[in-house]
């Protein structure tokens, strides 16, 4: 057994299971902490409350480097630095709730043996202030950069590791940079006010792009190009870079939504108005009317139609469904009055309580038996196995709007199914010349 201090994480939702368990898989003793009792007593049992690829094998192999617990005195019994993994929801306004970091911090000693290693996404401020009223706690800003589906890999080979130090905080920061280390990714040392700022402005400038490129698909529609080709030729610029240029039905999840309205909010509170921010948001809406404005294209009004929604967590390989696509989309479809079922290979329990009022069907097939339309909304890869040509003839109607851009647009229409894409270009047709819902009808079954 080691006599190694073991690392502390306060807070064991996905940031902090993927943080606990990687760093038992690095060799170092954990003790992480939850006050759900029932999450803390899974875990203990080896059983993972989360969906995320690689995290049950880490918990298995690394099972006696990690000690899971509800009460904050084991942690600090044993453990010096503390990783603050707490969730930071958005308030109404779009603030960041810290009403939880605020709790964590109230329960350290300030004796100046203990380090708090934040995790969370908090706004730029947050550690000053917390350093300003708890000084006798060292405080590190250490952001994560970590995407959910690829999180243990993305912690195993970070780009770069930042850490801001605050005042007195040296020794806990060196400590910090000492585990980051081995995994070979850039060391940013800097500030806490930098440190937070560099979060929020990563996620916010990735926010952009999307929107950027949804914009940029919605010209394509208009002048015949095609998004996948522009953004490939664009991205082969290094200045640009090919990542997050995929244009869809928008960006969700628990971090970009909550993200940028919390920089936006942030730069609003200093009296400065983030321009850029606010079209991104109202970007990010629009690409979901878009959807239902394809639907409509094909099917005049949707009341009475049947629906399928085709992923339902907000990207693949997540049972996350926070801000997903597939919300908005299932509220819009039944406020024009249509009947909406859903799929998803992973989320049903999430979506069994978040969308209670539409029909989950246990495969996709199901869900698209008998349906008017289909919608991509997650492009999990069993999508792309289905046997479309057989399941167009189990559809009411053959139409197919893939959100993600992901089936294959000239196999699909060769299938007979009216398809269509975001920002694709239809076969050197214009999109507004593409198969209305009569030749959608008429096709061949
Ligand atoms: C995001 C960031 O990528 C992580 O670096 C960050 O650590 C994390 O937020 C966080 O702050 O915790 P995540 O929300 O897990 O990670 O998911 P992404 O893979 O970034 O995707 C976000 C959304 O953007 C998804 O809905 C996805 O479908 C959408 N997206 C992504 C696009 O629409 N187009 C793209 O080209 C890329």
């Amino acid at each position: 057994m080691s006599d190694e201090r073991p690392i502390g994480v306060i807070g064991v939702g996905w940031v902090g299971l993927v943080t606990a368990t990687c760093f038992a898989e690095l060799g170092h003793p954990v003790v992480a902490m939850d006050i759900d009792p029932q999450k803390v007593r899974a875990l203990s049992r080896g059983r993972v409350p989360i969906h995320e690829p690689g995290i049950a094998e880490l918990l298995e192999r690394n099972g006696e480097r990690l000690t899971f617990t509800t009460e904050m005195e084991d942690v600090l019994e044993s453990a010096r630095l503390l990783f603050c993994c707490v969730d930071t929801p958005p308030t109404y306004s779009g603030d960041a709730d810290l009403s939880r970091v605020q709790a964590v911090v109230s329960q350290l000693p300030e004796d100046g043996q203990y380090a708090l290693v934040m995790k969370s996404t908090v706004p730029s401020g947050t550690g000053r202030a917390i350093c300003r009223d708890a000084p006798g706690i060292a405080y590190v800003s250490c952001p994560e950069f970590l995407k959910e589906g690829t999180a243990v890999q993305d912690f195993l080979h970070p780009d770069r590791v930042v850490i801001g130090a605050g005042a007195g905080a040296e020794w806990a920061a060196a400590e910090v940079e000492g585990l980051y280390r081995p995994l070979g990714g850039k060391i940013v040392r800097t500030d806490v006010a930098s440190a937070e700022m560099i979060k929020l402005a990563a996620n916010a400038f990735l926010a952009t792009k999307i929107s950027f490129i949804n914009e940029i698909a919605n010209v394509c529609e208009e002048v015949g190009a095609d998004v996948t080709e522009v953004a490939r030729g664009m991205g082969l610029d290094r200045r640009i870079g090919p990542a997050f240029l995929r244009a869809g039905a928008g960006y969700g999840g628990s971090c970009f939504p909550k993200d940028v309205s919390a920089l936006k909010q942030l730069a609003g509170n200093t009296g400065y108005h983030f321009q850029l921010l606010t079209a991104v948001i109202e970007v990010n809406e629009l690409q979901k009317r878009r959807i239902i404005g394809k639907l409509q294209k094909h099917l005049g009004p949707l009341a009475g139609k049947t629906i399928a929604l085709l992923g339902l967590a907000f990207k693949p390989d997540t049972d996350d469904m926070r801000e997903a696509s597939s919300l908005v989309l299932a509220s819009r479809l039944q406020g024009e009055g249509a009947t909406v079922r859903g799929y998803d290979p992973v989320s049903r329990e999430a979506a069994a309580k978040l969308l209670p009022s539409i029909e989950l069907t246990d495969s996709a097939t199901d869900a698209l038996d008998g349906a008017d339309a289909a919608v991509i909304v997650t492009e999990w890869p069993e999508f792309a196995e289905l046997d479309w040509g057989s399941l167009r003839d189990r559809m009411a109607k053959p139409v197919v709007v893939d959100g993600r851009n992901f089936l294959d647009a000239r196999a699909m229409r060769a299938a007979g199914f009216a398809y269509e894409g975001i920002g694709l270009a239809n076969d050197g047709a214009r999109p507004n010349e593409a198969e209305s819902a009569e030749s959608a009808e008429a096709a061949p079954r």
